[in-house]
């Protein structure tokens, strides 16, 4: 099926029938022999999935940044959880919270591969690399090492802590079309000095896509000189 075709369709589909969770866990169960390759193709697959959304049909949303759109079933939990502590109060954020944030936390962690005591919910991503940027005992003098593509909120929040504390920061330049992942892991090795404390690498360029060797950093960065 042609794209267009298929986002027109299910646009039209995902009006009528909401996926429930338990529709979703079973679906999910179906493809799980597949490959991620197959099932990106799996137009089927896909279009069970938008039923879980409710979209304008006058256009196309094409865009996950900036809002990211929940499907029906998560909307109404969310607006129900946000009428239960509303009648609770107080009360609500004396107790209850806390068991209920444990359990959420216990959940992800089991997800994320860690302990819930490794684990920490934040807003968005934004928040969680910011508070590591901004929350570490920089001392002046002390380097970090960015790309001049890495997203702007962070970029900002380094030229903060420069400002703050007085922190150097090196910025590199990626290249668009590189030739060996070696050239890109280069340009960071050159940055890096003694005086390095922080390296931010993205998985992903949000301008351009561009998907940088992240595996090859992590084996590249556990190098006994880099300890
Ligand atoms: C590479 C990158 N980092 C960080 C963010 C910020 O994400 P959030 O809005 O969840 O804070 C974005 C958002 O588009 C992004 O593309």
């Amino acid at each position: 099926m042609d794209k267009r075709e298929f986002l027109k369709s299910s646009s039209v589909l995902g009006l009528g029938s909401l996926l429930s969770f338990s529709a979703l866990e079973k679906l999910i169960q179906s493809v799980e022999h597949k490959s991620s390759e197959e099932l990106a193709s799996d137009d089927e697959f896909w279009m069970q999935i938008r039923k879980g959304y409710k979209l304008k049909p006058d256009y196309i949303n094409l865009e996950n940044g900036y809002y990211c759109i929940q499907p029906e079933e998560i909307l109404e939990a969310y607006i129900k959880h946000v009428r239960d502590v509303n009648l609770q109060g107080a009360y609500y954020m004396r107790t209850v919270q806390y068991e209920n944030k444990k359990s959420i936390t216990d959940k992800l962690a089991e997800l994320a591969g860690c302990t819930s005591e490794e684990l920490i919910i934040t807003r968005n991503t934004t928040e969680s690399l910011d508070m590591i940027i901004g929350g570490l005992n920089w001392q002046a003098g002390d380097e970090a090492v960015m790309a001049e593509q890495d997203y702007g909120a962070m970029l900002d929040m380094f030229a903060q802590v420069a400002k703050r504390y007085g922190v150097v920061n090196k910025t590199i330049s990626l290249p668009m079309n590189p030739k060996t992942d070696e050239e890109i892991i280069s340009l960071y090795e050159k940055a890096i000095t003694p005086k390095t404390k922080l390296l931010m690498v993205c998985h992903m360029v949000n301008i351009t896509g561009q998907i940088l060797p992240v595996k090859r950093f992590a084996t590249w960065l556990t190098k006994e000189e880099y300890r």
